[in-house]
C-alpha cells in the first residue's frame, strides 16, 4: 500500500464533475452519483482516523471518493476492512479495479444496499451512508434490524442539509431515539453520531 498511490487517485476523482452524473434505480427514480464535495473528504478523514474502525461499512460508492477518504484514515490497511455498496454493477467493477490499484482493503458489494445488508454479517464501527437520501432510514434500520449497526457504531451521512427534506425521516428518527447527534456545517451539511 502506498499513501501516493491513494492521494493521486484522489486527486484524479477530485476532477470529477461534482454536479453532472445522474443515474435512475429500478423503479426508474432518478438520482446524482455526485462525489462528495471538497470539504467532506478530509472531514471524513480525521473522523476515520479518530474513530479508529476495524471494519467500516459505505452506502453509495459511486467512483470512490469518498471509500479512498475513509481508506486513507484507517490504522492498518492488513486488520482494517472497508465494505462499500453500489447498485451500478458497471460503476461497482470500475471502482473495484480502483481499489485494488490502490491496494486499499475495500470490497465493493454490487446490488441495492437493502438487498446487499442482508448477505453482511458482523459489527460496523463506523457506517457512511451516501445512497438515495430518502432511503437514509430505512438502510439504517435495516442495519440495526441485522445487528452491522449498535452500540458504539459511529454514525456519518451526507447530504443532510441540502437534502434535509429527503433526509428528515432519517433525522427524525435520531431524535425520537434520544441519540446525540451533530451535523457539521459542510457544503452539503454531514451528520455525525454514535449509537
Ligand atoms: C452520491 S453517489 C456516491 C458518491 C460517493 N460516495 C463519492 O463520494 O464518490 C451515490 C451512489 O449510490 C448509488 N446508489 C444509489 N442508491 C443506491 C442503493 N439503493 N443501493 C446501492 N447503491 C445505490 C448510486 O448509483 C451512486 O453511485
Amino acid at each position: 500500500m502506498t499513501n501516493t498511490s491513494i492521494e493521486s487517485a484522489i486527486r484524479e476523482l477530485e476532477t470529477y464533475n461534482k454536479q453532472g452524473e445522474s443515474y435512475t434505480d429500478a423503479t426508474g427514480r432518478y438520482g446524482w452519483r455526485n462525489p462528495i464535495r471538497a470539504d467532506t473528504g478530509d472531514l471524513l478523514r480525521i473522523l476515520t482516523i479518530a474513530a479508529n474502525p476495524l471494519r467500516v461499512l459505505e452506502i453509495g460508492t459511486g467512483h470512490g471518493l469518498s471509500t479512498l477518504y475513509l481508506a486513507s484514515g484507517l490504522a492498518n490497511h492488513e486488520t482494517c476492512h472497508i465494505d462499500t455498496i453500489e447498485f451500478d454493477s458497471g460503476v461497482a467493477e470500475s471502482t473495484q479495479q480502483r481499489m485494488d490499484d490502490c491496494k486499499v482493503p475495500v470490497r465493493v458489494h454490487t446490488g441495492d444496499a437493502l438487498d446487499v445488508i442482508q448477505t453482511l454479517n458482523g459489527h460496523y464501527d463506523l457506517i457512511f451512508f451516501d445512497a438515495q437520501k430518502n432511503k437514509y432510514q430505512e438502510h439504517l434500520k435495516a442495519l440495526i434490524n441485522r445487528q452491522l449497526a449498535g452500540p458504539g457504531s459511529i454514525i456519518l451521512a451526507d447530504n443532510v442539509t441540502d437534502r434535509r427534506e429527503e433526509c428528515q425521516p432519517f433525522l427524525d428518527w435520531f431524535v425520537a431515539e434520544g441519540i446525540n447527534h451533530f451535523i457539521l456545517p459542510t457544503e452539503c451539511g454531514l451528520l455525525v453520531a454514535r449509537l
